[in-house]
């Protein structure tokens, strides 16, 4: 018997019966984010009693695999504060399980690797202006003009700390990053005491791809292309353009200290959890006030994860850590990544800059000006003619042909090129991007090998501008606004003119507005975790970012990205603690939350959930002048139609008396796709997220309060749900309690889940889910014709011969909400067990043809024939018949496509005639694995076998 991977058989049922719609709505809530684990490979933490005053190594060496197995010690942890322990990869199988129980063994993970970190978008460019005779590494060109190059400080408040001289300074800040190119001039120009950056190592070196051996150096430098990631956020902290180079960036923190850490090397791949670790408690030993992470991987559970363990350490000895929220905003709720979703990070979303921040002048030949978005100004190009895709010239009304997302455009544009019509060489492409176009680059990969040099992109609107490199195409991106402008000049041409030229003359910065500005990215991911807990934390500018990038690579960039917005709120932390350096890592972490600012949804009337802001967009001005401490920083309300009163307690930290003002801010209530409810309303797909306002109320025990200074007081809090019945849709509801004073206003966001996960449990009921198969239920299924046919009540008769056209069972059943282990096996037709669901009529009798075969002992106490398909989220040992990875909104599909089942010691067991019953049972939410009162479960109709394959 085999087992047909839920989301392949999905794929083989939507070829026949169910919509491509619906199959889209199921794979975008697939686990994207695969956790790659290395085979053998562990994290082990030593117990400090065991063998106590030995290395690590050594104390490994006592253990029982140390001592028998041949293996090889990866990273030695002999921090006896925040770790102590190796990563060591043993040459031969080793259970996890059995490993954790090994006598000295303190706890045990397995070595994963954590994928490198991608921008959303990226715009990189060479300059090309008088100044490329002078050697590059020396010099950077001098562009300026924008007052708003720097609207990330602006938006956040830290231009008035910067006025106020409050800089960074006194405090170190780790990058855990790519390396950085610390000969850029706007970082130091140099590494080592005194400098900018002053301190770092190099973990990988420039090789290292996750898979093959690290080779460390004390150097972080990286210069290479691929590695550039670090010199980016590098600059996000401590940037300092000098006087006549560059365009006039700061950084957050730019007298702040910065340690360089280096985890990926220069090419593809990522690196491994035991490689960062090492660099987190290097930092840490090396004096990091906050520790920036601008990276993850992961599948949104609070995994018992070792990066949980070593971030506690590191915030229980005073060092702050932020990490990045992940860019999957496209999976939709509960996708957080690790380590940002580990319990003591603060974890970072991203909010779109206010401006495109560089933009130059181009103008026509009747000096109509053209603002177009790029790092560096376009002067090389001259005057040049613009030739549109499509129609060469004016802009044709269908898009598809514009956007290339019709082919044949293509094909034309390449016979166009070979009959010597249009010379590149001074000719721009002008193509638009559509949204039915989904992967834009493979729709402009053509381009190149066509001759194309340099494209020009307009946009229907700000949103789709989606500003990233194709490889050997200079690309020139125009805002909405400048699109408009674009397309009546051409609107507007006169009917004889048959070209269009364009002048790039303009050299001068300019910054040219963002529709999307200071509104969360869509990219940025959704929290909270699967578990519930309030995640990403908090916000700060991330979406088209200006920052440094290695002199090699042209010396800056614009990027986008949750990895841009981490170490703004690392700077952010910095400045924070150089004022207040006695406070403890948590109630810096609540002073940056509570002082945010909660931003609006992108186009609608609502504050975005905090399930996509946190705590809203940092404002460092309001937390470094806070002058009243509300607590706690956060309220995770878990799932429950009336949650309980919360208690806040509000401190008066000014030398006068303040009266305090209370008020409820809800937020957006969210929903994943589909309401899977028969009758539910029909919610038209847009994403995979619906914005809605279903607000929260929420009940004061006092609307106000007088305190005097110095002193606290304590109120309560009653936040209640609107009643909600479509819980397979995940709904998320959230808001702010605000408390003001004045003009200082102080948030503390607020998540919750309008039922009962446990009481709903995870087995969709009464529920439609997509495609047209309803579930839980039995199908036939047919290899040669897949679709899915109804079966008969209660009883069905199936044939087991090996043909193709073998009518085989389909045991197929939705589950809408998590659960950390679920279990399909055949179990006896004339079983007396109790399930919460029966598949069947339970008082029509049936004959059984029980088979000639004994059951197993079977799971909590119901013997079964075996397992058709069972998975967890828990680590499972190397030859278990349970898998792990289990998520939600899963298909638990069961094909039994051949007669053999596996028994849960992973032994096979040959099916012979006979009657059978499907038992799915799921384990409902915090419930007990050993209860069986904990679990939904359904048994399903008689499967009457007639086996005669082998
Ligand atoms: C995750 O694993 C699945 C199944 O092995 C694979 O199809 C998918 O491409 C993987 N996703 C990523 C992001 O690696
Ligand atoms: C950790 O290892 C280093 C280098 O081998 C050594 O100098 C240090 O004393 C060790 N620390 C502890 C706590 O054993
Ligand atoms: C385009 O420029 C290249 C490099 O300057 C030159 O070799 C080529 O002949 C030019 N092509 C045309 C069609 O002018
Ligand atoms: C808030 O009000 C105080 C007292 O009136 C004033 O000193 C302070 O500058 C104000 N802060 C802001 C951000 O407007
Ligand atoms: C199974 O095989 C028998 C004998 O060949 C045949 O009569 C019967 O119709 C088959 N049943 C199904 C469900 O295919």
């Amino acid at each position: 018997m085999k087992f047909s991977s839920a989301l392949g058989l999905l794929a083989l049922v939507g070829g026949t019966s169910a919509s491509s719609n619906t199959i889209a709505a199921q794979s975008q809530l697939a686990p994207s984010q695969n956790i790659t684990v290395v085979p053998n490979t562990f994290l082990i933490e030593l117990q400090s009693d065991f063998h106590p005053g030995l290395q690590p190594k050594e104390k490994l060496a006592k253990t029982a695999p140390g001592s028998n197995a041949g293996y090889h010690v990866r990273q030695q942890y002999n921090s006896t504060e925040h770790f102590f322990g190796v990563s060591v990869a043993f040459d031969q199988d080793v259970d996890l399980a059995t490993l954790k129980k090994t006598a000295g063994v303190k706890n045990a993970w397995s070595v994963t690797v954590v994928p490198r970190p991608v921008p959303y978008q990226q715009l990189t460019g060479s300059p090309n202006s008088k100044d490329t005779s002078k050697d590059k590494r020396d010099t950077l060109p001098n562009y300026r003009g924008s007052e708003r190059v720097n609207e990330p400080l602006a938006m956040a408040g830290v231009d008035k700390l910067h006025a106020q001289g409050i800089k960074g300074k006194g405090v170190q800040i780790a990058i855990i990053d790519t390396g950085v190119d610390y000969n850029h001039p706007s970082l130091g120009g140099g590494f080592g005491p005194g400098h900018k950056i002053a301190l770092g190592y190099d973990f990988v070196g420039d090789d290292f791809t996750g898979f093959n051996s690290p080779v460390p150096d004390p150097d972080p430098l990286a210069t290479c292309v691929g590695g550039e990631h670090g010199t980016h956020t590098a600059g996000i902290v401590g940037m300092e353009d000098p006087e006549n180079e560059g365009f006039g960036l700061v950084g957050v923190a730019p007298e702040a200290t910065i340690a360089a850490y280096r985890v990926f090397g220069c090419n593809n791949g990522g690196t491994t959890n035991d490689v960062i670790i090492a660099a987190m408690l290097r930092a840490a030993q090396d004096g990091a006030d906050v520790v920036s992470m601008s990276f993850g991987g992961g599948n949104g559970w609070e995994l018992d994860d070792p990066f949980n363990d070593v971030v506690t350490q590191l915030v229980n000895s005073g060092v702050a850590v932020v990490a990045a929220i992940g860019n999957v905003g496209i999976e939709g709720l509960y996708w957080p990544q690790s380590p940002g979703l580990s319990h003591d990070a603060l974890s970072v979303a991203s909010v779109e800059n206010g401006v495109f921040p560089v933009a130059y002048t181009a103008h026509d030949d009747q000096q109509n000006a053209l603002d177009y978005i790029s790092v560096f100004p376009a002067t090389n190009l001259g005057r040049q003619q613009i030739y549109t895709l499509g129609t060469g010239l004016g802009v044709p009304p269908d898009p598809t042909i514009s956007s290339g997302c019709d082919t044949s455009v293509w094909a034309a544009l390449q016979s166009a090129t070979n009959r010597g019509t249009i010379n590149w060489n001074n000719t721009i492409l002008l193509v638009s991007v559509t949204e039915s176009c989904v992967s834009l680059f493979n729709n402009w990969g053509e381009a190149a090998a066509i001759g194309v040099q340099t494209m020009m992109v307009y946009v229907a609107d700000d949103e789709q501008l989606n500003a990233s490199p194709l490889d050997g195409v200079q690309i020139l991106y125009l805002n909405h606004e400048n699109s408009q402008k674009l397309i009546d000049i051409f609107d507007n041409l006169p009917a004889d003119q048959t070209s269009y030229y364009l002048t790039f003359d303009g050299d001068k910065v300019k910054d040219v507005p963002n529709k999307l500005g200071a509104t969360v990215d869509a990219f940025s991911s959704y929290g909270p975790t699967v578990e519930m807990t309030l995640v990403p934390k908090i916000s700060s500018p991330g979406g088209n970012i200006l920052s440094t990038w290695p002199l090699e690579g042209g010396g800056y960039a614009l990027l986008s990205g949750t990895s841009m917005a981490t170490p703004f709120i690392a700077g952010s932390a910095a400045l924070l603690k150089s004022q207040q350096p006695h406070l403890g890592v948590s109630e810096l972490y609540a002073r940056l939350m509570a002082t945010a600012k909660p931003l609006k949804e992108f186009g609608l009337p609502l504050v975005a959930s905090t399930a996509r802001q946190g705590g809203g967009l940092v404002d460092a001005y309001a937390a470094v002048h806070a002058d009243t401490v509300i607590s706690p920083s956060e309220i995770d309300l878990r799932d429950s139609a009336s949650p309980a009163p919360q208690k806040i307690t509000i401190t008066n930290q000014s030398k006068g008396k303040k009266t305090y003002q209370i008020r409820h801010v809800p937020a957006a209530f969210t929903r994943v796709y589909y309401n899977y409810l028969a009758g539910g309303p029909d919610i038209p797909r847009n994403g995979s997220i619906y914005p809605l306002e279903i607000d929260a109320s929420a009940k004061f025990s006092r609307s106000s309060l007088i305190l005097e200074a110095g002193q606290s007081a304590t109120f309560e809090a009653q936040i209640t749900p609107q009643e909600d019945k479509w819980p397979y849709s995940m709904p998320v509801y959230a808001g702010f309690v605000e408390v003001f004073s004045g003009n200082e206003t102080y948030s503390i966001p607020y998540i919750g889940v309008p039922t009962s996960r446990a009481e709903v449990g995870p087995i969709m009921v009464n529920a439609t889910p997509p495609g047209s198969l309803s579930s839980p239920a039995v199908y036939k299924f047919q290899i040669t014709n897949p679709g899915g046919q109804a079966t008969k009540p209660n009883i069905d008769t199936y044939n087991l011969t090996g043909s193709p056209d073998d009518a085989l069972p389909l045991i197929y059943i939705s589950t809408g909400l998590p659960s950390r282990l679920v279990r399909l096996e055949l179990v006896s037709a004339n079983t007396s067990f109790v399930p919460s669901i029966y598949g069947f009529d339970p008082n029509v009798a049936i004959d059984y043809r029980l088979p000639a075969i004994a059951t197993q002992s079977g799971y909590l106490g119901e013997p079964s024939y075996g397992i058709i398909s069972a998975s967890t989220i828990d680590p499972v040992s190397a030859n278990s018949p349970i898998q792990q990875g289990l998520t939600f909104n899963l298909f638990v599909s069961g094909l039994i496509e051949s007669p053999t089942l596996t028994s849960d010691n992973n032994t096979s067991i040959k099916l012979v005639s006979g009657d059978y019953r499907p038992l799915f049972r799921a384990l409902r939410w915090n419930g007990d694995e050993s209860n069986p009162a904990d679990y939904q479960s359904w048994l399903g109709p008689v499967l009457r076998l007639n086996v005669t394959s082998s």
